[in-house]
C-alpha cells in the first residue's frame, strides 16, 4: 500500500500567513500540522509516501525532505494548479501504480491516527472507504449518505442543504479502480475536479463503497480558530519536559516544554505551553494554550492562547491572545512620539486593537 498525501493548493482562509508560506506547515505545539499526518500513516504500516505540491513545493521539501526523519519515503509531484482532489489523483498515476493506497490530506489533524482504517480497509475488499463524522456544520464540507445496511449512496461536496450530518474527513482510502473515476469525471461548478464526483462514479458503477466513523478528535485546520483548538489538543497532553534554562526568578507552571536552549528569565510561564529552541522570554507571562516556535524574543509581554511562528520580536505588548503570528513578524511599543499604532501589514492582515 502507498499513500498520497496532498500538500499543495492555496490556503485563503490563513491568509496572510499562506501568502507566504504553505498552510500544511503551520505549527500545532510546535511541529507542521503535516508532520502529524505523515506519522499517522508510518504508524500504520505505510512507507511510501506520494507528496502533492504547489507553489510552497520548495518549503514543503526542506521541511520533509526525503521523509527519513519521519520513518518514510517521499517522493514529490508536482500539480502546476489546484485544480482539484481528484486532479491529484490523476497525476500521481505514475507514483501509485496498481497499488492500494490512502489518501490524506496535508491540513487535516486526526487525533489517534489511521491504522484502524487501513486495518478495516485491508481486510474489507470494498473499492473505496471514506472516513466519515458528524458535523454541526455540514455545508462546509463533502457530505455522505448512507443506506440501511451501511454503504455510501451519494456524496455531495459542500452542499447548500446537506442530506445527513456525515462530514467527509480528509482521509480516503482506494483500490486502483479510481483511476478509471478520476478519469471520467469532469470539472464541477467551481472548476476542481472533485473527489466526491470520482467516488460517486464508483459507487454509480456498482462498486462498493464504505464509510468509516472516526471516533476521535479530527479538524480541518484551515481557519485560525481550528489551528488554535489544535494547538489546545495537543498541549492538554504534551509530557512535561525543561531541556532548556530556567532562571531563579522565573516559575514554569504546569505541563511546560521548554526545548533546548530556550530561556526563560524573570518570568512566568504558565501551562499547556511550548517554548521553541533558542526562544528567550523575559519579563514576560506566557499563558496557557501557547506555542512559541524557535528563534523568538518574547519581552515584557502577556501572551496567551496563541501561536507564534519561528524569529518572531515582540516586545512591550500588556496583552496578546487567540493570536497566529507569522514567521519574523515584530510587535515592539514604540518609543517614538505621536504615541500611535504604527503598521506595516501584508495584504489580508487581521489586527483587532484592545
Ligand atoms: O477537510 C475535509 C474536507 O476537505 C472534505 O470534507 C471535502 O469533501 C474536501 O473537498 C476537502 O475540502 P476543503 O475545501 O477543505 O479542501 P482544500 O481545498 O482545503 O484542500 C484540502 C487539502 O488538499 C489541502 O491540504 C490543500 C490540498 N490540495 C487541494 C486542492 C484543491 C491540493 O494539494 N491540490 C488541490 O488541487
Amino acid at each position: 500500500m502507498k499513500a498520497l498525501v496532498l500538500s499543495g493548493g492555496a490556503g485563503t482562509r490563513l491568509r496572510p500567513i499562506t501568502h507566504t508560506s504553505a498552510k500544511q506547515l503551520v505549527p500545532v505545539a510546535n511541529k507542521p500540522v503535516l508532520f502529524y499526518g505523515l506519522e499517522a500513516i508510518r504508524d500504520a504500516g505505510v512507507t511510501e509516501v506520494g507528496i502533492i505540491v504547489g507553489d510552497t513545493e520548495a518549503e514543503i521539501r526542506a521541511a520533509v525532505g526525503d521523509g527519513s526523519a519521519l520513518g518514510i519515503r517521499a517522493t514529490y509531484i508536482r500539480q502546476q494548479a489546484p485544480l482539484g482532489l481528484a486532479h491529484c489523483v490523476l497525476i500521481a498515476r505514475d507514483f501509485l501504480g496498481d497499488d492500494d493506497f490512502v489518501m490524506y490530506l496535508g491540513d487535516n489533524f486526526i487525533i489517534g491516527g489511521i491504522s484502524d482504517l487501513v486495518r478495516d480497509f485491508t481486510a474489507g475488499g470494498y473499492a473505496a472507504q471514506i472516513l466519515l463524522t458528524k458535523v454541526a456544520n455540514p455545508s462546509q464540507f463533502g457530505v455522505a449518505e448512507l443506506s440501511p445496511e451501511g454503504r455510501v449512496t451519494t456524496l455531495v461536496e459542500k452542499p447548500k442543504d446537506p442530506r445527513s450530518d456525515l462530514a467527509l474527513v480528509g482521509v480516503y482510502m482506494f483500490r486502483p479502480v479510481i483511476h478509471e473515476a478520476v478519469r471520467a469525471i469532469a470539472p464541477s461548478g467551481r472548476g476542481e475536479l472533485e473527489i466526491t464526483d470520482a467516488i460517486q462514479w464508483l459507487i454509480d458503477s456498482g462498486e462498493d463503497v464504505r464509510p468509516h466513523l472516526v471516533s476521535g478528535y479530527w479538524k480541518d485546520t484551515g481557519r485560525l480558530e481550528d489551528m488554535l483548538e489544535c494547538n489546545r489538543k495537543v498541549l492538554e497532553s504534551i509530557e512535561p519536559a525543561v531541556r532548556g534554562e530556567v532562571d531563579p526568578a522565573s516559575q514554569v507552571i504546569g505541563r511546560v516544554v521548554v526545548e533546548e536552549g530556550a530561556s526563560i528569565v524573570r518570568s512566568v510561564v504558565r501551562g499547556p505551553a511550548i517554548i521553541g529552541r533558542g526562544t528567550r522570554i523575559v519579563d514576560a507571562y506566557v499563558g496557557p494554550f501557547t506555542s512559541i516556535y524557535t528563534g523568538c524574543t518574547i519581552e515584557r509581554t502577556e501572551i496567551e492562547h496563541s501561536i507564534i511562528l519561528e524569529s518572531c520580536t515582540i516586545r512591550g505588548i500588556s496583552r496578546i491572545e487567540d493570536s497566529l503570528i507569522g514567521k519574523e513578524v515584530e510587535v515592539v511599543q514604540s518609543a517614538v512620539r505621536p504615541r500611535a499604532h504604527r503598521l506595516m501589514l501584508g495584504d489580508h492582515s487581521r489586527v483587532s486593537i484592545a
